[in-house]
């Protein structure tokens, strides 16, 4: 794809999107909150301090770029906390909005701080999640991670209509139910097979796919 922004690079699928792109011969700017031994091993350029809430490290990932133009910017930085019904106290509410903070406005400042930098034909992508989706949700909890993903696939619908004057074209994404920190280690896939299915799935976006929802392995997903 060539130049390739991922945000939450450090670990997890995004370690290992990182990874992916780097051996098929894109260049990576891997941004992330603090950086790691596997990160660094890949030998690609991090930009560490980068909190995805934040609008002035927003702004740095943006002058770090600097006059270069992105052809693929993988919004996949995420947190998940846990809620449940008749437990949603002061704390519950902080974490509720903590992921709205990161799972929502994330991929929304991200994306508006780098577009003089999207090249007239990038992708964007966001890792979301079919937790994100009313019509899939069949077994209810998961008060704040549910809202937060409703809420970025929302960022990429309007992302979709607003920048496709300029060519860019942007996918919402489902990784696959993936062994990482954030499940605890459990899942049905690994994130070598969450990260090559996403990979695919921005390879096959255009103008004429733009504003879609997929999971990793090609199903189209509803909202
Ligand atoms: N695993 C699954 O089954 C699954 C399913 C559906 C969707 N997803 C989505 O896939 C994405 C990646 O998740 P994962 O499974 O790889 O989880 P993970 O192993 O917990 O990794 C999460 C990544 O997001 C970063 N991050 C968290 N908050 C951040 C912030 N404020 N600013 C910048 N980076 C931040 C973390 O960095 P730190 O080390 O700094 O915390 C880490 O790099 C997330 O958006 C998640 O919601 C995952």
């Amino acid at each position: 794809m060539g130049l390739c922004v991922v945000t939450g690079s450090n670990r997890g699928i995004g370690l290992e999107l990182a990874s992916q792109l780097v051996r098929r011969g894109d260049t990576v700017i891997a941004a992330c909150r603090h950086s790691s031994p596997q990160l660094e091993a890949l030998g690609v350029e991090v930009v560490d301090g980068i909190d995805v809430s934040d609008v002035a490290a927003a702004s740095r990932l943006r002058e770090h770029i600097g006059e270069r133009k992105i052809d693929a910017l993988i919004n996949n930085a995420g947190v998940l906390h846990r809620d449940q019904l008749g437990k949603i106290d002061a704390g519950a509410v902080e974490d509720i909005l903590l992921q709205f903070r990161i799972n929502s406005l994330g991929p929304l400042l991200i994306t508006q701080a780098l577009l003089p930098c999207l090249a007239d034909d990038a992708r964007v992508g966001i890792v979301s999640s079919r937790m994100g989706s009313v019509a899939d949700n069949t077994s209810g909890g998961y008060y704040g991670y549910r809202m937060s993903k409703a809420a970025a696939n929302m960022v990429g619908a309007s992302l979709a209509r607003d920048l496709a004057d300029r060519g860019v074209a942007v996918a919402v994404l489902h990784p696959g139910y993936v062994r990482t920190e954030m499940t605890g280690g459990g899942g049905d896939v690994d994130t070598n097979t969450a990260a090559a299915g996403l990979l695919a799935r921005l390879d096959e976006l255009d103008m004429s796919n733009s504003g879609g929802f997929w999971h990793a392995n090609g199903e189209p997903l509803s909202w």
